[in-house]
């Protein structure tokens, strides 16, 4: 492949990827924006691999290296449960942060290259000091990131005394390395501050997402996500690669982009988290399932009851949450939905931007199960409808509807924005027990006036409330 055919094809596949990114913006496009960025990365692995920086000597390594890597991502995709799926992105980052590093030392050991000017030679070194810095730093965060969201490592957030400190002196000795780095006359000179910086950014990766409580890990999997585009990036100017560096500032900036709307959605500052000094005040997960104390008498509903209330109503809003996704209750969701439509009952669904465990999470459940994309509405869409709802239907969620992040100012989630069920005329929420929720506090909901609690499995549940409404 000559090289204008190359670079006609880079085109064409940062094209593909932008308007991936842009179907992936809506439910309806999704699947549009998936080919779309399927094929353009097709287009961009051909045409590196054909093209003219890779001698046929060359091509069977690659052939063989896409194999493996291939068939490991086509079993790791295969085997992983939807509630898996930000720990397999938190290990997928790790790995494009690790490529960045060894393509930094390979660029750096690399002598076939000659710099016509010595600002050349220094930006190109400049290029492989920083890409290697950001790699290794996404390198060892996403490991870290990897253990703590599979329960490997504690979810508490780890807080070394003066980690800001340890944190700035971290910086200088960098800063500092790189002075040497860039004033090396030979490459076994630099070796050494560019293995100390290494070594420092790895240490740094590790201390900063240590550092972050367990509810506030959905921001850190999107601000990795962040940096491993950034490194991606930095590995593209390395190896002047254009593709590469367009593809990875477009990955970079969506990907801070998304850790932003996530902070807006959980109420931690954006600023703080960019900074990697946030956690001290964070909410303290204590996982899945824990119970802190309930404080209150509750009502139980039974699942024939709560079928004739959502036949005796008019409105009825559908919120689910993680507990959605465990029982993979979507499908008997939706053929509820179905069957309350048919009676000609109006029914919508409240999706919080950070139900379950990862972005459109509830989302994709619902799609897969058929639910039409008109009756699924955001957060902010839906807020102002609940006074005007009969029965609002919470299934397995818990943090996203509780209200003491309005009501209760020392609450860990305190200004975290909730979908407000409990403005509904009644609110049914479905779960096993009285365990608190994600970030493991008490939920006020459960112990109000007109919510009822329908305990059990939510498939188990619904299928029981399915059946009484075909009754
Ligand atoms: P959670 O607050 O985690 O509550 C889920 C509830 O589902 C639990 O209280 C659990 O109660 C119940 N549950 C579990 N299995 C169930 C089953 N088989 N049947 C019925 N109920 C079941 O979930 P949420 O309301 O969706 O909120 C999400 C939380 O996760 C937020 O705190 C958010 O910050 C955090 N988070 C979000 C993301 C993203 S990006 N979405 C990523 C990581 C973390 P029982 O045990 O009593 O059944």
């Amino acid at each position: 492949m000559t090289s204008s055919l190359a670079t006609v094809s880079y085109i064409a596949a940062t094209i593909l990827f932008i308007l991936s990114l842009g179907g992936l913006a809506n439910p309806e496009t999704a699947r549009r924006g998936n080919l779309f960025g399927m094929i353009g990365m097709a287009l961009a692995v051909l045409a590196t691999v054909l093209g003219p920086r890779v001698t046929p000597a060359g091509i069977p390594w690659i052939v063989g290296a896409l194999a493996v890597g291939g068939a490991i991502g086509l079993i790791a995709a295969k085997k992983v449960q939807m509630t898996q799926m930000p720990e397999l992105v938190a290990l997928m980052h790790s790995l494009v942060g690790l490529a960045a590093c060894l393509v930094g030392f390979a660029s750096y050991v690399d002598t076939s290259t000659v710099f016509p000017t010595p600002a050349e030679k220094a930006i190109h070194e400049v290029e492989i000091y920083i890409g290697i810095l950001i790699g290794a730093v996404t390198f060892s965060g996403s490991l870290i990131a990897f253990g703590k969201l599979s329960g490997k490592i504690g979810g508490k957030p780890l807080l070394l005394p003066g980690r800001h400190l340890l944190n700035l002196a971290g910086l200088l000795i960098v800063i500092w390395f790189g002075r040497e780095f860039l004033h090396a006359h030979d490459i076994q000179t630099g070796m050494l501050p560019l293995i100390v910086m290494t070594v420092i950014a790895l240490l740094f990766g590790v201390h900063m997402v240590m550092a972050i409580g367990g509810a506030d890990m959905p921001v850190v999997v999107s601000m990795l996500n962040s940096y491993s585009g950034w490194a991606a990036a930095a590995t593209g100017f390395m190896l002047s690669n254009d593709l590469l560096i367009v593809v990875g500032a477009l990955v970079g900036s969506s990907g801070a982009i998304l850790s932003y709307i996530m902070c807006r959605a959980m109420n931690r500052n954006f600023i703080s988290v960019i900074a990697g000094g946030f956690g001290g005040g964070a909410p303290v997960a204590k996982g899945d399932g824990a119970a802190s104390e309930p404080q209150g008498e509750v009502s139980p509903i039974l699942a024939a009851e709560t079928a004739e209330l959502l036949r005796e109503s008019k409105n009825v809003v559908i919120v689910p949450g993680y507990g959605m996704a465990v029982a993979q209750a979507q499908h008997t969701v939706y053929e509820i939905t179905k069957l309350l439509r048919e009676k000609g009952i109006n029914v919508r669904f409240g999706i919080h931007p950070v139900a379950g465990r990862m972005p459109g999470h509830m989302n994709v459940l619902l799609a897969e199960a058929k639910v039409p994309y008109d009756i699924v509405l955001e957060m902010d869409e839906i807020n102002d409808d609940f006074p005007n709802t009969d029965v609002t239907m919470v299934i397995g969620a818990n943090d996203i509807v509780n209200p003491a992040a309005q009501e209760d100012p020392t609450s860990p989630i305190a200004g975290m924005p909730v979908l407000e069920v409990w403005k509904a005329k009644t609110s049914i929420v479905m779960k096993r027990s009285m365990a608190s929720g994600y970030a493991g506090v008490d939920n006020p909901l459960f112990y109000k006036e007109n919510n009822r609690m329908l305990f059990g499995d939510a498939k188990k549940m619904l299928d029981e409330v399915l059946a009484a409404l075909r009754a």
